[in-house]
């Protein structure tokens, strides 16, 4: 995910490049992101990496998130600098408290993207925390460029990180399950993924085209008795719409 973020911000022709600093924990990582992003800083020493920044972006595992604020907090000015996670489920509360320094609090903002975000196609949710207009525009504007940004309240986080983060899987998920179905009624694989994938964009284009909710274009391919009407009742029989909303609160 810090890879995607950097490699977006990277292809940038507006942002300084030199003012970016990348670290990971191997060589194999900054070597990935080096090749990626030629001439990028990259490098393992996070301490000298976030000396002067105005904008620090915490993207590690969230059992490393205590650790790193930790190393790096003597370092960050929290008057100039803005502590950004993109960690799945750990709060403002949870990360001021990380980052606390004596009575001092830095700006915090939460950024979920998706895995999208490789290909500047991400939906991300932002919620800020003590954060002054422009450094939060400023960072929507930053991660507009790899994908839509949604500013929400922080409560909103978990439903985001659910809706759009897992939902990336939830809606390849989908498409796992159509493939599979295709090659059980006698398509080969590659055949089942190229219609699929086809048929997924068809209902993609359709909606994006007339501005529809999907249900509006379910009913314009469905004739009571006819074979869509058979095979959604056949979905919803076997509880098609309740599976993905169960699977939509369990990620929250
Ligand atoms: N993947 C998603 O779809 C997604 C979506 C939204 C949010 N997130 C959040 O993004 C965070 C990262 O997820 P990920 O999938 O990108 O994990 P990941 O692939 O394991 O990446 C974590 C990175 O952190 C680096 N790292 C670990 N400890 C470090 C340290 N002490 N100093 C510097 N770098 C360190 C690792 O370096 P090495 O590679 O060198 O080990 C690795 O590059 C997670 O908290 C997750 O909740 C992920």
């Amino acid at each position: 995910m810090g890879g995607a973020i950097a490699g977006g911000i990277f292809t940038n022709p507006d942002f300084p490049r030199e003012n970016l600093v990348v670290t990971a924990m191997t060589k194999k990582s900054l070597d990935r992101i080096s090749a990626a992003c030629p001439g990028i800083s990259v490098s393992m020493d996070n301490v000298s990496a976030v000396e002067g920044a105005d904008l620090v972006i915490i993207a590690v595992k969230p059992w490393q998130t205590a650790d790193v604020i930790n190393e790096i907090k003597p370092a960050l000015d929290y008057g100039t600098c803005t502590v950004a996670s993109v960690v799945a489920g750990i709060g403002f509360a949870e990360l001021a408290e990380m980052a606390r320094k004596g009575g001092e609090l830095p700006s915090l903002i939460r950024i979920i993207p998706n895995t999208a975000i490789a290909l500047k196609q991400s939906t991300t949710f932002i919620a800020s925390c003590r954060v002054s207009k422009q450094v939060s525009d400023d960072v929507m504007e930053l991660f507009g460029l790899m994908g839509e940004v949604i500013c929400v309240p922080e409560e909103m986080m978990a439903a985001g990180t659910s809706l759009a983060s897992c939902g990336i899987a939830y809606a390849l998920k989908y498409l796992d399950a159509a493939i599979k179905g295709g090659e059980r009624i006698g398509f080969g694989t590659e055949e089942a993924r190229k219609i699929v994938l086809n048929t997924m964009k068809g209902a993609i284009a359709l909606l994006d085209t007339n501005g529809t909710m999907p249900q509006t274009e379910i009913d314009k391919v469905t004739t009571p008795g006819g074979y869509t009407f058979k095979g959604l009742t056949a979905m919803e029989e076997n509880w098609f719409s309740e599976a993905v909303l169960q699977g939509l609160l369990k990620s929250m």
